[in-house]
């Protein structure tokens, strides 16, 4: 029996209880499907802090670079909104992506025909929306170099190298011939150079894929048109801080930010996590969404571990739960018939599947 190896790191706030719902639904299609899952849990975040002294101990890091794929769930919370930056939850996350060389986001955002009136938008503008976020992640201004805030002047550097830039744009590109063959990429060349250059690299980059259809956006009319009319795009391909802008616009799409995915790959091993935080303020109630993160284990199993099957199973399950009526509290005033626990809607997904 084929088996595999996951690092789990369920972090703070909600995180513990979202990612023991995607466990328990890995642990029935594995079962289904034959095949094994080792799991080794690491400690990241808050919880790290509090128990050793770091948002990210060495072991963690060193355990998720010998696994065959990192199953995360979210970090921080306000009680360590003062710390400083470097012992801070996210800077652990950070650390980690970039120690793992995880310079490519992919955030899939598509809509369940169930749930469309959940979301805020018009249901005929978000109706068969699918577009794919492609955001850079190792890069930007998250990571550029010089950061100061002295107390009078504070700044950060917004920071991109061709070489980046040409290898974030090939997955944007390689994406894209496996869709509908269109990409978009969203920069502020009319003001930064580091945009320019974005633009000018990403044209070159072009050039290997004749068949895939590029367009530039700015990213103020890209935040516009994302609610305007989200049924142009295919593939927008972006940086650090812009993709972490639009994908959580993107997301409400869906009707809840508790829905939307992400993989983060291009390094040593994979790392799949929801695109939402720790959202410390509802955590230990038993009332969130765990369905992001078991879309992410699904994309775990699909990209890392290659388990096609399972992978399908997962997300064709949680289409048939969401179609005959359970939802979590976010999504409860939508066609529910019955409002679920965190561990309710993982127990029936992992039931569905065993039973089938
Ligand atoms: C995300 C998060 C992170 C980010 C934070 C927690 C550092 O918002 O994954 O989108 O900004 O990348
Ligand atoms: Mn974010």
């Amino acid at each position: 029996m084929k088996s595999y190896d996951i690092a789990v790191i369920k972090g703070d706030g909600i995180g513990p209880e979202i990612v023991d719902e995607a466990i328990k639904v890995l642990d029935a299609v594995s079962k289904k499907e034959n095949f094994g899952l080792n799991y080794k849990e690491f400690l990241m975040g808050g919880c790290a802090y509090e128990a050793v002294g770091t948002p990210i101990p060495d072991i963690t890091i060193e355990g998720c670079k010998v696994s065959d794929a990192v199953l995360f769930g979210s970090i921080g919370g306000y009680k360590w909104d003062n710390l400083p930056r470097e012992m801070k939850p996210e800077s652990g996350l950070l650390k980690l992506r970039k120690e793992l060389g995880l310079f490519a986001n992919l955030r899939p955002v598509s809509v369940f025909d169930e749930l469309i009136e959940a979301s805020s938008m018009k249901a005929e503008v978000i109706k068969g929306v699918d577009l794919l976020v492609v955001r850079e992640l190792t890069g930007g201004i998250y990571f550029g170099e010089p950061r100061v805030n002295d107390g009078q002047r504070a700044y950060n550097t917004m920071v991109y190298t061709r070489d980046e830039i040409i290898r974030i744009a090939k997955v944007a590109f390689e994406s894209a011939m496996k869709r509908r063959k269109k990409v978009c990429s969203v920069d502020k060349a009319n003001v930064l150079e580091v945009s320019r250059l974005w633009r000018a690299v990403v044209e070159e980059v072009a050039v290997d894929y004749p068949e895939v259809e590029l367009t530039h956006m700015f990213v103020d009319n890209a935040s516009m048109q994302l609610v305007r009319d989200p049924k142009q795009f295919d593939v927008i391909l972006t940086g650090n801080i812009f993709g972490d802008i639009l994908s959580d616009e993107a997301s409400m799409m869906t009707g809840s930010i508790g829905l939307l995915p992400s993989s983060s790959i291009g390094g040593i091993v994979g790392l799949y996590e929801p695109i939402h935080g720790s959202a410390p303020d509802i955590a230990g109630q038993g009332i969130a969404n765990p369905l992001a993160t078991i879309l992410s284990a699904s994309m775990m199993l699909r990209f890392s571990l290659g388990e096609t099957k399972a992978a399908d199973i997962i997300d064709d399950t949680i289409k048939d739960v969401l179609h005959d009526g359970y939802r979590t509290p976010d999504l409860a005033k939508y066609h529910a018939k019955e409002v679920c626990s965190t561990s309710e809607i993982g127990s029936i997904i992992a039931q569905r599947i065993l039973r089938a």
